[in-house]
């Protein structure tokens, strides 16, 4: 099935949030990465092109993502879950679809705004244009180090919600025994 159903998430919500988290998870990764490297290494200069590439593919599958969330009503929670833990389940959920939007949007705008003005070529096929109005500020290298900033602790925050994420989505298979894990999994069965 396609489409969500009443006991599980369907193959285009499965498929978009595998590809997401794989992506995201990656890009965490390659992006501590590339920032730790000595700015004169010559690997950097073509780390960051790819770590752009893909975060604008992350950027078009989250837009798609929320979008497909919008006209596709999710299975409900266990009728069993506390309040607490739906109120919780619910506000980070929404967290992580701001985050998915929000990182990739911070760090476009930190191209955008680099005095050096380094040109976007999606995996060197065309070029992604820059956002708009983030030129012509009197202080542009600081404009452009407050956007660096915003990119580097939303994605800390990401790494701590997914912490927990990770975390609430393992209790539920391993200790509360539901179906939670296994209905955003490709290829299983919902009893
Ligand atoms: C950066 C990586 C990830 C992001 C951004 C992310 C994001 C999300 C979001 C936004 C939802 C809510 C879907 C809805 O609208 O109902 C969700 C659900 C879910 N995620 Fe993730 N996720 C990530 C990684 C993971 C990982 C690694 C696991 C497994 C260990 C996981 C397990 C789940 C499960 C089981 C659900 C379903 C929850 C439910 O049924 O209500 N996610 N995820
Ligand atoms: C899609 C999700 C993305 C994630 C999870 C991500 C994550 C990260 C992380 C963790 C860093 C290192 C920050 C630090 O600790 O200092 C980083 C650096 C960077 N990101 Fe991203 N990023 C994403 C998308 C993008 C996009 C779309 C662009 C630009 C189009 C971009 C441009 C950059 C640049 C240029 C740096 C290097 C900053 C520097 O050290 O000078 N990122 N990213």
């Amino acid at each position: 099935m396609l489409t969500n159903s009443e006991k599980r998430y369907g193959a285009v919500a499965v498929t978009l949030h595998w590809l997401i988290a794989i992506g995201i998870i990656g890009m965490l990764i390659l992006g501590k990465y590339m920032a730790d490297l000595p700015r004169a290494d010559p690997s950097r200069f073509e780390l960051i092109q790819l770590h752009k590439s893909f975060g604008i593919t992350i950027l078009a599958l989250s837009v798609l993502r929320v979008l497909w969330r919008l006209v596709n009503k999710v299975p409900p929670l266990p009728p069993q879950m506390p309040a607490w833990q739906r109120y919780a389940a619910n506000a980070s959920h929404f967290l992580l679809y701001v985050l998915i939007l929000a990182i990739p949007l911070s760090g476009w705008a930190m191209v955008s705004a680099s005095p050096l003005g380094i040109p976007t070529i999606w995996f060197g096929q065309f070029e992604i244009p820059h956002l708009p109005g983030l030129q012509g500020f009197a202080d542009q290298h600081a404009v452009e180090g407050q956007l660096r900033e915003t990119h580097e602790l939303l994605g800390n925050l990401m790494i701590g919600l997914l912490i927990i994420h990770i975390g609430a989505a393992l209790k539920h298979h391993f200790w509360d025994r539901d179906d939670v894990l296994i209905r955003m999994l490709p290829f299983t069965r919902v009893k």
